[in-house]
């Protein structure tokens, strides 16, 4: 497959294709996510929680995401990269978001960096871009504002607030965004506010008029339990199968099942003999 291009995501959105985002967070995901042909991976700081058993996105480091995501780049070849930046890397200065932006492009290999929210966020996302490297924007519930936001939920649900979230996803691409992500925002919304926009707007509980959308590989999957959004669908269970694969070898080995002769070597010709000796 040739390699997925922001020209090869802007085509798509002009040619009415919707576009395919999923995260994933370690070799075997991005090998998975390559082979099922998505346009776009995200290593995003949902694996605070789908990978890292934090609470919230908060915690994630830095250096904890650099891992992860240089082991997704080596797993990956065609479709775009896109790192999130977590909590506190960003916030504080053009300088702080341009350094963190690098070292996620030059020890993780990423095409592109995701930073949360409009407002001071349009000004990091700008020198961002400024510095060569792109940026996906994020409107709607940003899980890591979800303190200031009161909690996990739709935004923009009065007329009122879709205007904010318009006003935020229109500074985004004014500051040179190649794409935004909006979360959990009313269909109606975003329906109203795509066409106002040039760059490709990927949804996640926004509804169908998106131009493309991501849903986290752990949701998608079926891999934990716990609560589940409404706009996730989920495709598989690969959780139970885990479980159901960890107990099937589990009593295999307890019953003496596991292993059989032909999961052992065998010594050379004669050589068992000589031990008796
Ligand atoms: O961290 C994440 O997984 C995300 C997507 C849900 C957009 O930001
Ligand atoms: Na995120």
């Amino acid at each position: 497959a040739q390699k997925i291009t922001f020209e090869t995501l802007a085509r798509k959105k002009a040619a009415h294709e919707p576009l395919v985002m999923v995260t994933a967070y370690d070799h075997p995901g991005a090998r998975a996510a390559e082979a099922a042909g998505v346009d776009a991976v995200l290593v995003g700081d949902s694996a605070a929680m789908t990978v890292l058993g934090y609470a919230s996105t908060v915690s994630v480091t830095v250096d904890e995401l650099l891992m992860l995501t240089a082991a997704v780049r080596r797993g990956l070849t065609t479709p775009l990269l896109v790192g999130d930046l977590p909590f506190g890397s960003y916030e504080a200065s053009d300088e702080q978001a341009v350094r963190t932006a690098q070292r996620f492009v030059k020890e993780a290999g990423c095409d592109a960096v995701k930073i949360e929210r409009g407002g001071t966020s349009v000004d990091r996302a700008r020198a961002i871009v400024a510095a060569g490297i792109p940026v996906m924007g994020h409107v709607g519930l940003t899980p890591q504002s979800v303190g200031a936001l009161g909690g996990y939920r739709a935004q923009g649900r009065t007329a009122e607030a879709a205007r904010r979230v318009a006003d935020d996803a229109l500074a985004l691409q004014d500051a040179g965004c190649f794409a935004v992500v909006f979360e959990a925002i009313p269909s109606e919304a975003t329906a109203a506010i795509v066409p106002r926009l040039t760059v490709p707007v990927i949804g996640i509980g926004a509804g169908p008029a998106a131009d493309g959308q991501v849903l986290v590989f752990h949701d998608l999957l079926g891999i934990h339990d716990g609560h589940q959004a409404r706009f996730v669908k989920r495709y598989a269970e690969i959780g139970q199968a885990t479980i159901a694969g960890i107990r099937a070898y589990a009593d295999e080995v307890r019953s003496g099942a596991y292993p059989a002769t032909a999961h052992g070597y065998g010594m050379a010709a004669g050589e068992a003999d000589k031990l008796r000796d």
